[in-house]
Formats: C-alpha cells, sequence, structure tokens
C-alpha cells in the first residue's frame, strides 16, 4: 500500500455528487448483488452435502487462510436464506447472482447420487426469488470443486470436463424453467493462477508455470462443452443465456510514450481477460501474444516437452461463440511496465514479463490490491466493445471493501457506488457500450476467501459473532437501495 494514498484520508469520497441529473439507465438494466455458495452458505457438512476443495483446504491448516477461520457457518445462509432474501427485497434489486454448491447437490460430484435436500434447498431460493420478482443469475462453479473430484485430479484432469458437463446439464434441467442467466464458471483465471499456481487458493497446488494453463484449458472446454449442451438440449425449451465470468483489472501503461510498457500492457491484458476471451469472443483460441511469450520463455529455459499452453483440439466443439454475453467481474487497474521478475524462472508471472503497479493518486480501500478506480471499469468496457466485437455486458462482479473496525456509516463506500454507477451511465451514453447489469460485490459481508472475514464488502453487516448471524444494513446499502430506486423510477430516454 506503501505509496498510495490512504482512502480514509481523501476528501473527494463522500457522499455528495453532482452532475447525475442526465444519467439514465435502460428500463430493464438489472440491477443486483452477488454472493457464492461457500463464502455465505455455511452448513458444510449438514444433509448430506459433500466436502468441497475449499472445506478440505480450510481445515486441513498450514494454509494461509486468515487466523484459521473457515466457511464453515459463514452467514449460515443454508439456514437463514430468508433472512438473504428480506436484504435483497430491501435493496430493491432485480436481479440476485449466486452460485449453487456442486457437492451439496452431487456429494461426489457426479450425478449418479443427488442429494433431494440439496436440490430442495436451491429450488425453494429460486421460487423465493422468482415470486419476488427477482430474477436469479445462477452460476455453477465458483471456486468450490467436490473434493471427490479433486481426488480423482480435479481441474487438471481431462475427465473434468464430461463431469462439468453432465453437472451442467444436471443444473439446466432442474432449474432452467425458472433461471435465464447461467455463468457457468467463475474467474477461471483466479481458479488456474491463486489456486494451481501460487497455491494460496484451494486446491492449494503450487506448480508454476504448469498447472495454471492446464486447469485454464480444461475449465474452457468445460465452459464450452456445457454452452453446447445448453445450446443444443435447452435453449429454445428455456430460452436462456449462458457465459463465463472473467475477471480483470482495467491496465495502461505506465509510460504512454513508452513502447516496452505498452507492449507489456497488451500481455498484462492478453494473460488475464485476452486467455479466457480471445477464445470465446475472437479466434476460439489463446491470444497470439499470449503464445509467443509462452514459447519464448520455454525455449530460453531449455524447456523440451511439448508448449506449457495447450492446444484446443479440432475434434472438440469449437469454443468461439460460447458466450452469449460478456460477464466482467471488475475490481482495480493498473500501470504496466515490463516484469522485474524472476528471469530463469519458470512461472505465469515470467511468462508475462509485465508488472502491474498502483498509481499514487489512486485510493487503496481495504485489502492492498483494491486501489479504487472507477474510470477504469469505464475505460475496460470501452475496450471490451471494441475488441470482442460489441457484446451484451453484465459487470458481473465489482465491489469497496472495509478493513479494520466496522464502519456502518460508511460515507466512502457510498461514494465509490454512485462514482461507479456513473461511469456505466458514461459508458452506455457516450461511449455506446451495451451494458445489460451491475452485481455489487456484495449482498453480505462473508467469508473472503484468504482473507477470511477480516475483509467487508457487504452491502450488509453480518455479525459473525452471534449464533443468529443477523444482518444490518450499512449506509452504502442504503444508498444503494436509493440509487436503484431513482433509476427504475426512470424511463428510458436518451440511450
Ligand atoms: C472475486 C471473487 C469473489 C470475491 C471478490 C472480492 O475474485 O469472485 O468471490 O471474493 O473477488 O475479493
Amino acid at each position: 500500500m506503501n505509496a498510495t494514498a490512504n482512502i480514509t484520508n481523501s476528501p473527494e469520497w463522500n457522499c455528495i455528487h453532482t452532475n447525475d441529473s442526465e444519467t439514465m439507465f435502460p428500463t430493464n438494466f438489472a440491477w443486483g448483488a452477488a454472493t457464492s455458495a461457500y463464502q455465505i452458505e455455511g452448513g458444510w457438512n449438514v444433509d448430506d452435502k459433500g466436502p468441497s476443495i475449499w472445506d478440505t483446504f480450510c481445515h486441513e491448516g498450514g494454509r494461509l487462510v486468515f487466523e484459521g477461520q473457515s466457511g464453515d457457518v459463514t452467514c449460515n445462509s443454508y439456514e437463514l436464506w430468508e433472512e438473504d432474501l428480506r436484504c435483497i427485497r430491501q435493496l430493491g434489486l432485480t436481479h440476485y447472482r449466486l452460485s449453487l454448491s456442486w457437492s451439496r447437490l452431487l456429494p461426489e460430484g457426479i450425478t449418479r447420487h443427488v442429494n433431494q435436500k440439496g436440490l430442495r434447498y436451491y429450488n425453494k431460493v429460486i421460487n423465493d426469488l422468482v415470486a419476488s420478482d427477482v430474477l436469479p443469475m445462477v452460476t455453477l462453479y465458483h471456486f468450490d470443486l467436490p473434493q471427490a473430484l479433486q481426488d480423482q485430479g480435479g481441474w487438471k484432469s481431462p475427465e473434468i470436463v464430461a463431469i462439468f458437463d453432465s453437472y451442467a446439464r444436471f443444473c439446466f434441467g432442474s432449474f432452467g424453467d425458472r433461471v435465464k442467466l447461467w455463468i457457468t464458471l467463475n474467474e477461471p483465471y483466479v481458479c488456474a493462477k491463486l489456486g494451481h499456481e501460487d497455491g494460496i487458493f484451494a486446491p492449494g497446488v503450487k506448480e508454476p508455470g504448469m498447472a495454471a494453463y492446464l486447469v485454464g484449458h480444461n475449465m474452457l472446454r468445460g465452459h464450452a462443452r456445457a454452452w453446447h449442451s445448453y445450446n443444443v438440449l435447452y435453449r429454445a425449451k428455456q430460452g436462456g443465456s449462458v457465459s463465463l465470468a472473467i475477471n480483470s483489472d482495467w491496465a495502461e501503461p505506465l509510460d504512454p510514450a513508452s513502447p516496452d510498457d505498452t507492449a507489456a500492457t497488451e500481455r498484462y491484458l492478453a494473460f488475464t481477460l485476452g486467455w479466457f476471451a480471445w477464445p470465446l469472443f475472437v479466434t476460439g483460441d489463446y491470444p497470439e501474444v499470449m503464445r509467443s511469450s509462452i514459447e519464448a520463455r520455454s525455449k530460453e529455459l531449455g524447456y523440451q516437452e511439448s508448449s506449457r499452453l495447450p492446444r484446443f483440439s479440432k475434434d472438440e466443439p469449437s469454443l468461439l461463440g460460447t458466450a452469449d454475453f460478456f460477464a466482467l467481474n471488475y475490481y482495480t487497474s493498473r500501470r504496466v511496465k515490463p516484469g522485474e521478475c524472476c528471469p530463469g524462472v519458470l512461472g505465469l508471472k515470467s511468462d508475462q514479463d509485465a508488472e502491474g503497479v498502483v498509481d499514487p493518486s489512486w485510493p487503496v480501500c481495504g485489502v492492498s490490491w483494491l486501489a479504487v478506480v472507477p474510470d477504469g471499469l469505464r475505460k475496460l468496457l470501452k475496450y471490451i466493445k471494441d475488441t470482442f466485437n460489441n457484446p451484451a455486458v453484465y459487470i458481473t462482479e465489482n465491489g469497496f471493501s472495509q478493513v479494520g473496525p466496522v464502519d456502518m456509516e460508511d460515507v466512502q463506500r457510498c461514494g465509490f457506488y454512485h462514482d461507479i454507477i456513473q461511469e456505466i451511465a458514461r459508458a452506455l451514453r457516450e461511449d455506446g457500450v451495451d451494458v445489460r447489469g451491475y452485481f455489487a460485490w456484495s449482498l453480505l459481508d462473508n467469508f473472503e476467501w484468504a482473507d477470511g472475514f477480516s475483509v467487508r464488502f457487504g452491502l450488509f453487516h453480518v455479525d459473525f459473532s452471534r449464533p443468529e448471524r443477523p444482518r444490518t444494513a450499512y449506509r452504502s446499502g442504503r444508498e444503494y437501495a436509493g440509487i436503484i430506486s431513482k433509476y427504475r423510477s426512470q424511463t428510458m430516454v436518451n440511450i
């Protein structure tokens, strides 16, 4: 955090906002909030749920999870779903993004054994949402692989592709009459990099420069198989849309006049956004600069085997066109220069050879990586429009975190939500980006992966010290409700 401004001291962060009287949103714009199963549900071993890799990761000890915490109970949404629904209604959301716990539905990960209690739980959640006029966006996989599948090789194993497809079909068949927006996989980049390169997320594999590419590859193949299944078996009857949630920073050269910084920025984006978006939206394959950087580094290191970045087989259905919309998780921005990391070392960072730095003028909120740059979202949206053929875009995650003593009157987060929504309005109105919706991360304070409960992203505070886990709206929650109500009461005029 060293050179960055401290957000709490930044006078510009308050709830007074000007110049937004012109702002309009399409009448069917999705106003949402997001959560994920492991982060909120708890009930990790009740009602026949099977363990997931996050249960194992948190329980086995020796991992770098804050204070050895876990999602065993967290918000206890498995028992307190109706409390969540109350929060959703209080915000006036039109959409709610949740994820399904694969091992709650299929304890061993495969459809031979369906857990009826898990099925009943998600049916109730979805029915309650629909009855409340809130449309569900459902993610099939948000980091929590059934442990039984990890034991067979997990995402590194090619077998996972067909297994994921059959799980996806099971979900489309069970819930697709009511769910019209599907995300197959959340942030394959994070699963690949943090889970299989750095080992700081489950399953805690550290195989730098190797496993992440394989995992990313199998995730993309699994996504494409599931999309094709939906297309052939369910689309005509259910009429929904399916995509993959891709996380990316906005990146621009540290020195815009420097060709080296410009080239590094291209690599930075290629190894995050491009890795997963290029195959779906542009060529059916990885960005050329990603492959050539990896090949060059392999050569330099005398790495003899076949390419570390796998190739898609011509015998499989193409990845191109397997996203019905662009699902973007945006949190932060970076200025980029060539990497200083570890020459001679096999690893994703050395392949990428690009380093992102935080501009000293950007405030950092809570966690050190989260420099708050609302206009980075607008720039990224414009880049997506221009690079990926003007897709419909849902911003499926975006948020602002709090650490340290709880601040229920979180004026900075209020300011952040106003600013980010203004940037989306400009992207719609001035840049012509087809933005369809916005999902704030997150509805509730929750288990923030390796940061445990030390980082709070919620629009609602959750008191984790009490068994009833009471939920209380932060000021930012009330503010977001006000924003939604204001824009929903307008009609579309000038977009
Ligand atoms: C994303 C992730 C979410 C949430 C968020 C905030 O990468 O999908 O589950 O943790 O980051 O850090």
